[in-house]
């Protein structure tokens, strides 16, 4: 069997980067470059201030901190990395489809092709070419094909290695997987992958399945997790009106090790980069071989989620006597779970959208978002003017500062750092009746009703 020596990562994002840095770490004899088009992101993975790193994730500074300039690059240099690695990894952006057919539900491949043709186009001897990136179920056959019919004759292998990481806790994800899971056609190909994880991965824990069972799980995986958030926050507007208490039915029913009790966090809906557009992937799939049950059932978890996040705005502003009208409201988050700076899909945007609808005066403090990051996802969804949302939303950096003279208070993260602040202070500054709409059933109730404010929780 071949042994792997160099390895290219195509892709420096929030899975290329972090994925990368631990496969080098673990693997100090293996040369690993990650490449990306984007200068500024490459540069970022080179700053010597690991602070500065263009991901952030708990650890990930000492990963590349121990393994950067030994066997771990950053690089713009595409097609150099590509012709001096034995194994490539495609770790591009796969995100839903803004235009044509499939608009608003299909993955959009475009990425993954380009990878896919400047590695025929630059190879010169056999290479193994691993499917990092989510992708739809039989991709690795328009690759292949690709692949075959504009290289140079050589040999490509390809497999799926779909990652199953999640932000906020990828380092730990990452050395600790619960399994990795490996699809393909050629033995040897295979082998070669499962020995770089097994680097310090046990080998029960690495899965390996034909190529488009492996597609599939990723997709599948997502679609579960998911579904599991919405079955939770479907609950939570049914305890809203019976009386039942979310968290204490989701540990009831947690309790059982048939359901168990992770993913059963009732919130204001989940964001992130991956549930929203895998579900709407596998969807699109299931309609493209006319499977309507299949897609209909699956497509009603996304809809839940928006329902969630519409649900949450719309609590605010009927608790506030039905206006919102020029109200000062303080947002406490805006990443799209804690411990990360990704907002993308983040329930804060929509949630925020639909109180500056209602001329809401919003100002927010995420410890880890910048102004910039939530300005772009404002204006991307075109609701209004650029000018009109930096006149309506403002950005702060500092918790206390967002609360003072606030009418009311509005969870979107799950920080840490929200349960510790001095919420009597806080109150103090607040206009009164002083409101808390907490989307993430952070803070103690007891407390905060004792301390005065009037204090809303999903689910409760
Ligand atoms: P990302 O947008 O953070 O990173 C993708 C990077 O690829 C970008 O920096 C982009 O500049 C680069 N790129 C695109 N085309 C390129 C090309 N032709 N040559 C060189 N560089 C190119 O995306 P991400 O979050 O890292 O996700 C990557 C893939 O992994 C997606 O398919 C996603 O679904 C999947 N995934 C993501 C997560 C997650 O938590 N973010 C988890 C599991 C799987
Ligand atoms: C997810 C998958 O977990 C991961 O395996 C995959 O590789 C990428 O997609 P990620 O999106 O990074 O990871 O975070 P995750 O922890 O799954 O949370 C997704 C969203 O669901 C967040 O907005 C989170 O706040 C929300 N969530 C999660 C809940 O609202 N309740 C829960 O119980 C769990």
């Amino acid at each position: 069997m071949k042994e792997i020596k160099k390895i290219t990562c195509i892709g420096a994002g929030y899975v290329g980067g972090p994925t990368m840095s631990v496969i080098a770490q673990k693997n100090p004899d293996v040369e690993v470059t990650v490449v990306d088009l984007n200068h500024a992101r490459i540069a970022a993975w080179n700053d010597e201030d690991l602070d500065k790193l263009p991901v952030y994730e708990p650890g990930l500074d000492a990963v590349v901190g121990e393994a950067r300039g030994r066997n771990l690059f950053f690089s713009t240099e595409v097609d150099r990395a590509i012709d001096e690695a034995d194994m490539i990894f495609i770790s591009v952006n796969t995100p839903t489809k803004t235009y044509g057919k499939g608009k608003g539900q299909a993955a959009d491949l475009k990425f993954i092709e380009l990878c896919a043709r400047q590695i025929a186009a630059v190879a010169k001897n056999d290479k193994i070419v691993v499917e990092k990136s989510t992708l739809p179920v039989r991709t690795a056959e328009a690759l292949k094909n690709i692949l075959e019919n504009t290289g140079n004759g050589v040999n490509f292998h390809i497999l799926s290695n779909p990652e199953f990481l999640a932000e906020g806790t990828a380092v730990t994800d990452l050395h600790n997987p619960d399994r990795v899971l490996i699809g393909g056609e050629d033995a040897e190909a295979i082998e070669a992958l499962v020995n770089v994880y097994a680097a310090w991965v046990p080998r029960e824990r690495i899965l390996t399945t034909n190529l488009w069972s492996s597609e599939l799980s990723k997709l599948v995986a997502n679609a579960f997790l998911a579904q599991r958030v919405s079955s939770i926050n479907a609950i939570s507007e049914l305890c809203e009106v019976t009386g039942a208490n979310v968290d204490e039915v989701a540990r009831a029913i947690g309790q059982d090790s048939r359901i168990g009790g992770k993913f059963l966090k009732a919130s204001v809906g989940f964001g992130g980069s991956c549930f929203q557009k895998d579900i709407l992937n596998l969807v699109y799939i299931a309609r493209t071989y006319n499977l309507h049950e299949v897609a209909d059932y699956w497509e009603q978890v996304i809809i839940m989620n928006d329902h969630q996040k519409t649900r949450f705005a719309e609590k605010i502003i009927q608790t506030m006597y039905n206006t919102v009208n020029g109200k000062h409201i303080a947002f406490l988050g805006w990443a799209f779970k804690k411990d990360t700076n990704d907002t993308r899909e983040s329930a804060a945007i929509y949630v925020a959208d639909h109180l500056l609808d209602e001329e809401a005066q919003v100002v927010v403090y995420d410890p880890k978002v910048s102004a910039e990051q939530i300005y772009r996802d404002l204006d991307y969804l075109g609701t209004r003017s650029p000018e009109d949302n930096r006149r309506l939303l403002k950005v702060v950096d500092n918790a206390y500062e967002a609360l003072d003279g606030a009418h009311a208070a509005a969870i979107l993260t799950e920080w840490d750092e929200f349960k510790g602040y001095d919420w009597a202070k806080v109150k103090e500054g607040m206009k009164k009746p002083s409101f808390v709409f907490d989307g993430r059933k952070l803070l103690d109730r007891k407390e905060l009703n004792r301390l005065g404010f009037a204090y809303y929780a999903i689910g409760e």
